[in-house]
């Protein structure tokens, strides 16, 4: 057996995804659920499927079979994933080169080309190249240690430093272009560095590879003040948060994370002893980066520059973050001072307190809608109001909505039985949006049908001959997994999930999940001819043609002395020639 399959048939995806899911049994079936990892969620909407191997979540969508799983969750290759599974199932793993796809070789020579680079830039720093970007970090407050500890570095001025480097270890053209370390030249043929005459900000993944840089100017009035590695293969900005591996150990301690603007606000709050702190780099917050923070804690204190862009992006990732239910927290340093100038000029204690006295999001909006807003007149109060909505929206509990209506109603100067209705409306708003549920194409019996089929792979054989003879399921939204299915069986494979789903497009595969997640289609489709009784239903066979196949499987069963399924079949012949039209 292939190495892939070997994995596979050993692993047991309710212990796989259970590493990682509080998973329940639901009902008789081997279904299970939970809440989904990869959104957030109170209601669970995330299922497990344990005898044909694969998750799904209707929620966001999520879903695939136990490797896809622990790629997705790790954000492993295939490989990686597979290597991983291996490990902790005891599988002894083959010579790996087998197995090396295209993907984890390239991802790998990344990882190099980045730490060579890093390399580079540190030993710039720390020689004579670097004296000037070493008067700023002095300038700065930044001692040796910290910058360091923070693999600090000097992007060299002259633009070839690092291109030489490469050179001569004889990096391919393509390698180099993807790593966006360097550039390739306009005019002419060759690179040049991408950073020059900066100091560099290494950026790690959450598990600590090293896989961008911010690079900073050191005269105030060269633009862009600061320059960040474009996207790579190994760079997802959306997923990365600067400081993120260092501070997990801290988010977990304290119970929260602090999120600031910058990679200077970042290590002044470091060297203030917030080791929980981290950044976005360059971009706005992103409901990925909080998923990341929210597997280590649920309270985020959000610490941006007191200035008009530091206020609006503070009200954005308000809403991402309450959007992924995390406590939110707001702290509005006085003096205009961002959290790296207030560490300088008042000390460590100064800021620790200021953190641990973060109000809630929710009185630093309201101060904010105040001042966006005439609240002294009627209008402007509705319009406080209505911008005070949104989030009011994503408190889940209502008992604190109630709460949260009387301080609304006493802070804009508004009737509190108003408010209260309002917040009532938009919570209904946001129940109804919510419950919408997954849309299914297909009809009832299409779908029992299938299910039966995948349910009794014994008799699945024979109906699926007749199938293939008949054309009348070749309308049905559904068509496209009949076809699979007769392509799995006729191919001699197991009508297994993975087998047909992995004929299938998108929206095939969702119903095709769907039918299989169903409790109640379960049940039905335990009654043995089911089946058959479908395919005379959806008219695809003859009510003659049915009754000659039901006879013929009563002599069957007769023959082979089961009694009781001979039984059964006696009874839906009488029951059909009482009833013809089903
Ligand atoms: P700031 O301008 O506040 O920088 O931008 P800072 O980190 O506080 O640095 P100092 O104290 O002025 O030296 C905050 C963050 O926004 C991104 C960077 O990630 C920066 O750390 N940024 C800023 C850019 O990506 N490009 C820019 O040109 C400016
Ligand atoms: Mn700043």
């Amino acid at each position: 057996m292939d190495f892939v399959e070997q994995v596979k048939s050993q692993i047991d995806i309710v212990r796989v995804v259970g590493d990682y899911v509080r998973l329940k049994r639901q009902g008789a079936g081997e279904r299970y659920v939970g809440l989904c990892p990869f959104h957030t969620e109170k209601t669970p909407s995330f299922s497990v499927h344990a005898g044909h191997g694969f998750y799904k979540c209707f929620g966001c969508g999520a879903g695939g079979d136990a490797i896809k799983f622990v790629m997705e969750i790790e954000g492993l290759t295939f490989f990686e994933a597979i290597k991983a599974l291996a490990e902790r199932n005891g599988i002894p793993l083959p010579r790996t080169e087998d197995y090396t796809d295209e993907d984890a070789k390239k991802r790998s020579s990344l990882y190099r080309l980045h730490e060579t680079a890093q390399d580079m830039f540190v030993r710039s720093l720390w020689s004579n190249a670097g004296e000037s970007a070493r008067e700023y970090l002095q300038r700065r407050g930044i001692p040796r240690e910290l910058a360091q500890e923070f693999g600090l570095g000097y992007a060299p001025a002259g633009g070839q430093e690092l291109t030489r480097v490469f050179e001569k270890q004889r990096v391919e053209a393509a390698m180099l272009e993807a790593s966006g370390l360097v550039k390739s030249r306009s005019s002419g043929p060759g690179y040049y560095d991408t950073f020059r005459g900066r100091l560099t900000f290494p950026i790690h993944n959450e598990s600590g590879k090293l896989v961008a840089f911010g690079g900073r100017v050191l005269n105030a009035d060269e633009q862009p003040k600061y320059l960040n590695s474009p996207e790579t293969g190994i760079y997802k900005k959306r997923t990365v948060l600067y400081n993120f591996h260092r501070a997990r150990e801290s988010m977990r301690k304290r119970g929260r994370a602090v999120l600031v603007e910058g990679y200077m606000d970042v290590i002044g709050a470091w060297a203030a002893g917030t080791h929980e702190a981290v950044a976005s780099c360059g971009t706005s917050l992103g409901s990925e980066q909080v998923r990341s923070i929210k597997r280590h804690t649920d309270v985020v204190v959000v610490n941006f520059d007191p200035d008009r862009a530091g206020e609006n992006a503070t009200e954005k990732s308000i809403q991402v973050m309450l959007d992924e239910s995390v406590d939110v927290r707001v702290l509005h340093l006085e003096d205009g001072l961002d959290p790296d100038e207030y560490v300088q000029e008042r000390g460590a204690e100064a800021y620790l307190r200021a953190v641990d006295e973060a109000r809630g999001y929710f009185l630093w909006l309201a101060d904010r809608a105040q001042k966006k807003f005439d609240t002294t007149t009627a209008p402007g109060r509705v319009k406080a109001l209505e911008f005070l909505l949104p989030s009011v929206q994503k408190v889940p509990s209502r008992l604190r909505r109630a709460a949260l209506a009387d301080e609304v109603a006493s802070y804009l100067g508004l009737e509190r039985s108003m408010v209260l209705d309002e917040f009532k409306a938009s919570a209904t708003r946001r129940t109804s949006d919510h419950l919408a549920a997954p849309p299914s194409s297909a009809g009832h019996l299409e779908r029992l049908l299938i299910r039966c089929l995948l349910n009794q792979p014994e008799s699945a054989a024979e109906i699926l001959d007749i199938l293939g003879k008949l054309d009348g399921w070749k309308r049905f939204p559904t068509a496209a997994i009949f076809d699979a299915m007769l392509k799995v069986h006729r191919g001699g494979e197991a009508l297994r999930f993975h087998n047909i789903e992995a004929r299938l497009d998108g929206q095939a595969k969702s119903i095709l999940t769907e039918i299989l997640l169903d409790e109640e289609i379960y049940q039905e489709s335990q009654n043995r001819d089911q089946a058959l009784a479908c395919l005379q239903k959806l008219d695809l066979i003859q009510f003659s043609e049915f009754r000659r196949e039901l006879k013929r499987r009563i002599r069957e069963a007769e023959l082979s002395g089961d009694l009781e399924g001979a039984l059964n079949l006696n009874r839906q012949l009488a029951e059909l020639d009482a009833n013809p039209t089903g």
